[in-house]
Order: structure tokens, then C-alpha cells, then sequence
């Protein structure tokens, strides 16, 4: 009997981890710049929450939640999202009654969706994410996004690009909701079912239908963009003037609709252009969600926020050819000869470490050879070899792998040399 990964996760091997405690502690490090506190929550919840928030008729909710039942009988969702479970958390400890507001969170953890599997989608995969919740102003909006290119640029991406557009308020959706119900009801026989379905409940979904995009009536479908009231435009076009002041370039995509129902106002994803990029090229996706505080139960609160998976942040590295510079570095190994210098090498180990300094040393009774070719692999910068003579002595020679320098040092003092050397 042998035992594989569920299909669609992965396990992170070492040779791995290091990038992606690289691209975490950029994430935390922007967190920390830009002030969005952690929150982490639960990663089950309510499915009434997911239903609730992301809406119904979203395939997410449709089509891709891990949904159980416990012991108790309860219905749990594994999140397929953060927003949700933060705007819960948020309504739920009352965080709209502290006085310094936009509330700024941020979370980092798995997301589960039940998806096909392909390039850049996975079953589980980590997303990284900001809400600030408690502000409409348009200044916010641009920070949010602000933060989500920062995080590309600062991994060194290059070939990104921001689509940007606007979904309007309550009365730009309704009015352009009827507008896209009269616009493909006389032909929606032609559609598939799903789409059918999504006429009278959602019919802004059949835009973003994966079956039927090459259909003649979508490229002439009406566009939002030409029913945003005169509110919803001024609003939009703030928020286009504060991303002309922080320098950053956007594409207005009317097209633009999002995945998931709570949002109104700004939208916005961020797709690599990459040509190594496979087809799913979006690598971040977010908005504004003026009624989702509300609709959780909390007061009448606007929030906007941003989730980006890191998967597809290595994937869009791997398509840039883009090596992270990640730090995996070994300070010193220590050889030993005999059963005496083992000891010795123990306690030299132990005193080295209490000072940060990364040491190893080998405990499979290897030859002086074997253990050598093993520093010289892991990229040991020190090695030293003890043995009766150096215990007598009580100094070793330490090598300096690099340039093969060899210094003469007291074994009392090695801790001190290596402080200063490392
Ligand atoms: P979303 O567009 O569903 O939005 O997901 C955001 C990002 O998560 C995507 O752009 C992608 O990078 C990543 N992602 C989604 N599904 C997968 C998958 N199956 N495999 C790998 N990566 C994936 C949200 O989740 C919203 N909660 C974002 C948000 C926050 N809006 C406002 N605040």
C-alpha cells in the first residue's frame, strides 16, 4: 500500500521552504510598512458565512467548498476565502468600536477549493490578504492596491500588469443588471446551463463563464462601466487619481468582474504577462465590499481588501526566470576523530548555537572523508577537524572553505573567532 498528496495540494519540500519564507517574511515586512495587523482565524466556519458572503450563485459556493458535517450535526466549510471569516471576526469582537479606524488587517494561511486541477490551481493553496474595513475613502482604496504591487515589486517581478474597473453602487448593478437580462434573454437557449441559471439570479456571472466566452453576445454584452451613476464614476475616478499619484499604472478593464459576489465600486486584479506564464494568469484579485459588514450582521460599514495566493507569486518568479536570494547557511561543521572529540564536538555545537551561529556535525559515523565531502555539500563557510591532537592541544586549525585559509585558533575562543568572522 503506498499513500499519495490529495490531488490538487502539495507537500512543500525543504529545498523549497527557504522561497517561501522569503516571500512570507516580504509579506509580513509590507504588513508591517503599510500597518495592517495580523488576524488569524479558524479554518472552518459557519457554511452559512461562505453562502452569505461570496453569494450563492458563485461557483465557489456552487461548485468548490469543502463542506462537512460534525458530530454535532453542524454544516462547516473549509474557508475558501479570508474575507469572510475577517468580516466576521471583525462584526463578532466588535473591532468597528476602536477608535482608530480603517480597521487594517491582514492574514496569511491555506484556502480550500474544490477545483479542477491545473498550472496555478490547487485544492489548497496559501493566499496572503489585507481588509481595511471602516473607510470609503477613495486614498484607501489606492493603498490597498498600492500594497498589492508593492509585493510583486519587491520580489523583483517585472512583466505584471493592473486591470482595474469599477462595479459601481446598488444603482449602477440594478441598472445594468436589467440591461444585461434584456440583453441575452431573447438567446439564452444558446448558453449552457449554468448560464441559463444565472439569468435572473446573477446574470453579471455569465461574463465570466468559462464555456461560452467566445459567444457573440458577450463582446457586445453591456458594460458597466457605461451605467456607473454619477456618484459611483466621481468615486472611481478618485481612485484613479490617487494610483496617478503613487506612480502606478493601470488598465481600465471593463470586463472586469470578480469571482465572488460582495463587491461594488473598485475591482481590481493584477495578471502576470510573463510568456513562460501559464493560462491562469491572475495572480491577485480584490475589491470593494460596501454591504459585506452588514450583511455579517455589524453595522453599515464600507472595507476593501486584496487576496494573492503565494503559489502563483513563485510560479510567476519561475516564468521570470527570477532565483529569490534566500539565505540557507551553514556557519561551521565540525569534524570529529574518535569517541573523545565526538564529545568535545557536542559541547562545541551546543555553545555555538546558544550564539546563533549555525553549526553541524555528523551523527552516521562517517570516515574523516565522508564528513568533509558533507561540509563542503551543505556549504559549510568553517570547518574544523578535532581530533587527539587538538584535544591535547586544546586549539584547532579552522578552514576557511572558500579560499581554504587556515587560521590557528584556541578552542576556548572559537565562539569569539566565529562571532567576528561569520
Ligand atoms: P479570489 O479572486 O477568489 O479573491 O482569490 C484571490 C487570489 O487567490 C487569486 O488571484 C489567486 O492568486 C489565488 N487563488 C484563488 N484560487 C486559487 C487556487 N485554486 N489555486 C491557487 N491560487 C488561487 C478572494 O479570495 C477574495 N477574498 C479577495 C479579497 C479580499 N477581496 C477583498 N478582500
Amino acid at each position: 500500500m503506498s499513500f499519495k498528496v490529495p490531488r490538487g495540494t502539495q507537500d512543500i519540500l525543504p529545498e523549497q521552504t527557504p522561497k517561501w519564507q522569503k516571500v512570507e517574511s516580504v509579506l509580513r515586512e509590507l504588513s508591517r510598512v503599510y500597518r495592517y495587523k495580523e488576524i488569524r482565524t479558524p479554518m472552518f466556519e459557519q457554511t452559512e458565512l461562505f453562502q452569505r458572503s461570496v453569494g450563492d450563485t458563485t461557483d465557489i459556493v456552487q461548485k468548490e467548498m469543502y463542506t462537512f458535517e460534525d458530530r454535532g450535526g453542524r454544516s462547516l466549510t473549509l474557508r475558501p476565502e479570508g474575507t469572510a471569516s475577517t468580516v466576521r471576526a471583525y462584526v463578532e469582537h466588535k473591532m468597528f468600536g476602536v477608535p482608530d479606524q480603517p480597521m487594517k488587517l491582514s492574514y496569511i494561511g491555506p484556502m480550500f477549493r474544490y477545483e479542477r486541477q491545473q498550472a496555478g490551481r490547487y485544492r489548497q493553496f496559501v493566499q496572503f490578504g489585507v481588509e481595511a474595513i471602516g473607510s470609503s475613502d477613495p486614498a484607501i482604496d489606492a493603498e490597498v492596491i498600492a500594497l498589492a504591487m508593492d509585493v510583486y515589486q519587491s520580489v523583483g517581478l517585472k512583466d505584471i500588469k493592473l486591470h482595474l474597473n469599477s462595479l459601481g453602487d446598488k444603482e449602477t448593478r440594478d441598472a445594468h443588471r436589467t440591461a444585461l437580462i434584456n440583453h441575452f434573454k431573447p438567446s439564452i437557449s444558446e448558453f449552457c446551463n449554468d448560464c441559463q441559471n444565472r439569468l435572473e439570479k446573477n446574470p453579471l456571472r455569465i461574463l465570466d463563464c468559462k464555456v461560452d466566452h467566445e459567444h457573440p453576445l458577450m463582446g457586445t454584452a453591456p458594460k458597466l462601466t457605461d451605467y456607473l451613476n454619477e456618484s459611483s464614476a466621481r468615486y472611481f475616478e478618485k481612485v484613479k487619481e490617487y494610483l496617478e499619484i503613487l506612480g502606478i499604472d493601470y488598465e481600465v478593464d471593463p470586463n472586469l468582474v470578480r469571482g465572488l459576489d460582495y463587491y461594488n465600486h473598485t475591482a481590481f486584479e493584477i495578471m502576470s504577462t510573463a510568456s513562460g506564464f501559464g493560462a491562469i494568469t491572475t495572480l491577485c484579485g480584490g475589491g470593494r465590499y460596501n454591504g459585506l459588514v452588514s450583511e455579517m450582521g455589524g453595522p453599515d460599514l464600507p472595507g476593501i481588501g486584496f487576496a494573492l495566493s503565494i503559489e502563483r507569486l513563485l510560479l510567476a518568479l519561475e516564468a521570470e526566470g527570477i532565483e529569490l536570494d534566500v539565505e540557507d547557511s551553514l556557519d561551521i561543521y565540525v569534524v570529529a576523530m574518535g569517541e573523545e572529540a565526538k564529545k568535545k564536538s557536542v559541547e562545541l555545537l551546543s555553545s555555538f548555537r546558544a550564539k546563533g551561529i549555525s553549526a553541524e556535525m555528523d551523527y552516521i559515523d562517517r570516515k574523516m572523508k565522508a564528513q568533509m565531502k558533507s561540509a563542503d555539500r551543505l556549504g559549510a563557510k568553517y570547518v574544523i577537524v578535532i581530533g587527539e591532537t587538538e584535544l591535547e592541544e586544546a586549539s584547532v586549525n579552522i578552514k576557511e572553505m572558500q579560499s581554504g585559509n587556515e587560521e590557528k585558533v584556541e578552542l576556548s575562543e572559537l565562539v569569539n573567532y566565529l562571532l567576528e568572522h561569520k
